[in-house]
């Protein structure tokens, strides 16, 4: 684990996305992180499009010294369900326009660099996960030493004491590869799940996503120029004026823990093909009858709560706004 001084070491899996884009430009601001890599996964747009993307959000943030990593085009063991275009625009970035980037991704894939990187250095890097976690599975799966030398895994996805975004069921990571998801949370090491028991309950308002617009900063013109999109779906879909701070919940999280209140319990993942597929269950008491399915499964810190108004401070404080 990284010293209290040094800044914490983190892997971005991301499928930018909208606020994927706002969650890595609030790492890249956050000097108690250290950004070692992106790596790209499909779910919001598909694979080459959250490459690009990837790209493009460092090329803005002026950090292309990062590496990008792309990662899967398809889930384990079934069909990509299609991009989520709705909620985050054709080009996964509003449908702004975007210059193509000028910076290509390295050679190895993500689950390639996860592995490399986390071998490298065990106990330091922290994984982020911000879309479905096929890129982790494989990982997982193609180094079995890989949980044990990871500091832990920090992602957004889930949802285990509320509905679904994606299906009633189910949140839109985890249904994105639930096979993979089941193996992540499977995993030996310490995991924390920013899932929608918490996300929903953090909105950053239409004005405060003005007040980041107002910025005099190329990082804010971006945001600038791609929230209209992701706010209209939330105006549309759910009467909302501003938007649910999802994978920014990680960011802060890291930053902040203090904010947050969880639960510990293990989790297992519907893979079954019936109405629950995706829905992430945690066992909150011992199995009555039959055997126990979350037998051996670590413990997972389940965020259930925020202290809202700390937490949308020290984003948008992240990104230039002084509230
Ligand atoms: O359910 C919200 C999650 O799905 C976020 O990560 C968003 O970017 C989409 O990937
Ligand atoms: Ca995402």
């Amino acid at each position: 684990m990284a010293s209290a001084a040094a800044p914490r070491r983190i892997i971005i899996d991301t499928d930018p996305g909208i606020d994927d884009a706002m969650a890595i430009f609030f790492a890249l601001a956050s000097p108690e992180l250290d950004v070692v890599a992106l790596t790209t996964v499909f779910g919001n747009a598909r694979t080459s499009i959250c490459t690009d993307n990837a790209l493009r959000l460092l090329e803005i943030a002026e950090r292309t010294d990062i590496p990008v990593a792309e990662g899967a085009h398809g889930p384990l063991a079934m069909s990509f369900r299609g991009p989520a275009d709705f909620v985050h625009g054709a080009n996964g970035q509003g449908d702004a326009p975007l210059a193509p980037p000028t910076t290509s991704v390295v050679n190895d894939t993500a689950a390639e660099l996860i592995i490399e990187r986390a071998m490298a250095a065990p106990g330091e890097i922290t994984l982020v996960p911000l879309g479905p976690l096929t890129n982790i599975a494989r990982a997982l799966q193609a180094e079995p030493r890989l949980a044990a030398n990871l500091a832990g895994i920090v992602l957004m996805g889930g949802n285990a004491f509320c509905g679904g975004n994606a299906s009633p069921a189910a949140e839109a990571n985890i249904i994105g590869d639930p096979e993979a998801a089941d193996i992540v949370f499977g995993a030996e090491c310490p995991i924390v799940m920013a899932g929608l028991d918490v996300t929903e309950r953090i909105v950053m308002t239409g004005a405060q996503l003005d007040l980041i617009g107002s910025v005099d900063d190329v990082r804010a013109r971006h945001l600038r120029a791609i929230l209209p999109y992701y706010r209209r779906f939330a105006l549309e879909s759910s009467g909302l004026d501003g938007i649910h701070v999802h994978d920014s919940t990680t960011i802060s999280y890291l930053l902040a823990p203090q904010h947050f209140a969880s639960v510990r319990y293990p989790i297992r993942v519907d893979t079954g093909d019936g109405v629950g597929r995706g829905k992430t269950w945690p066992r909150t008491r011992p199995a009555q009858h039959g055997p126990d399915l979350w037998a051996g499964r670590p413990l997972v810190t389940i965020l259930t709560d925020a202290d809202v108004d700390a937490v949308v401070r020290l984003e948008l404080g992240r990104l230039g706004v002084e509230l």
